[in-house]
């Protein structure tokens, strides 16, 4: 089921840096935002503070009406909210089949992870094994990340994303370091299996894929969002193409 979002206000610091400054997004239901901005402009900080990685100054994240405020990000993964990270973070000594396993527990009490009976282990490992194929790392199972293309890393942290079964999905870079061709084949897994029944936030730096995936667009610059509506108008927006694309105002 797909989740509705409000961030109201949200503000938030490191030392004398404002990353975030008083940052309003609403997103129903079934949504897909892209969330586009020169390097530093508040986009992951935006995401830590939804996943509960870092506190705001100021402001709220209301999830389904309900206020994140002082939860953890454990608690937050709970309610329905999974991501990505720019800089991967996969479970470097578990195997590419227990990474994803991993995941899928990660939301469920842990008895479940072990108390399984032996009808319920191969239902799991088939769905497991099914959702690493739509990836097309079942071949890749046994091995460890390490083993693993940067391209096929990135896929596999969306697997594990998709392993959880979030009602909000916040996808960091997923294509970052790939070719053209390869950001082509992420962007149609992500459009067949990520989001159809969920609400996305999806921050790139390829056009390509937020075109095609991305019907709205918000523009961060400084902290500040400057920019929110349908892709096409945004990108054609001076000051978006000013402060993003460095083009001078037509
Ligand atoms: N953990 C942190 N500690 C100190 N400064 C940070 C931290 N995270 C982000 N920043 C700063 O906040 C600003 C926004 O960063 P970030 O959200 O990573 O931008 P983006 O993802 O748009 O490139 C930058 O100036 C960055 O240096
Ligand atoms: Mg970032």
């Amino acid at each position: 089921m797909a989740a509705a979002v409000e961030i109201q206000g949200l503000s938030c610091r490191f030392g004398g840096v404002k990353a975030l400054d008083a940052v309003d997004i609403r997103l129903s239901p079934g949504e897909v935002l892209g969330l586009i901005g020169p390097n530093g402009s508040g986009k992951t900080s935006l995401f830590n503070l939804l996943t509960g990685h870092h506190n705001p100054e100021a402001g709220a994240i209301l999830l389904d009406g309900l206020d994140l405020a002082g939860q953890s990000p454990s608690q937050i993964a709970r309610f329905g909210i999974a991501r990505t990270f720019q800089n991967l973070r996969l479970l470097r000594r578990l195997s590419v089949y227990e990474n994803v396993r991993a995941a899928r527990h990660a939301c469920a009490p842990l008895r479940d992870a072990f108390w399984l009976s032996p009808a319920a282990r191969r239902q799991e490992r088939d769905s497991l094994m099914n959702l690493l194929d739509i990836f097309g790392l079942s071949e890749k199972a046994q091995k460890t990340p390490a083993e693993l293309t940067l391209v096929q890393m990135r896929h596999l942290e969306i697997a594990r994303l998709l392993a959880a079964d979030p009602k909000l999905v916040l996808l960091d870079e997923p294509a970052a370091g790939m070719t053209s061709a390869e950001t082509q084949a992420i962007t149609e897994v992500i459009a067949t299996h990520v989001l159809p029944g969920r609400s996305a936030i999806v921050i790139e730096h390829k056009m390509q894929l937020v075109a095609a995936l991305c019907p709205r667009i918000a523009v961060l610059n400084a902290g500040r969002k400057i920019a929110d509506g349908p892709t096409g108008q945004v990108l054609a927006d001076s000051a978006v193409r000013q402060s993003y694309f460095g083009a001078k105002p037509c």
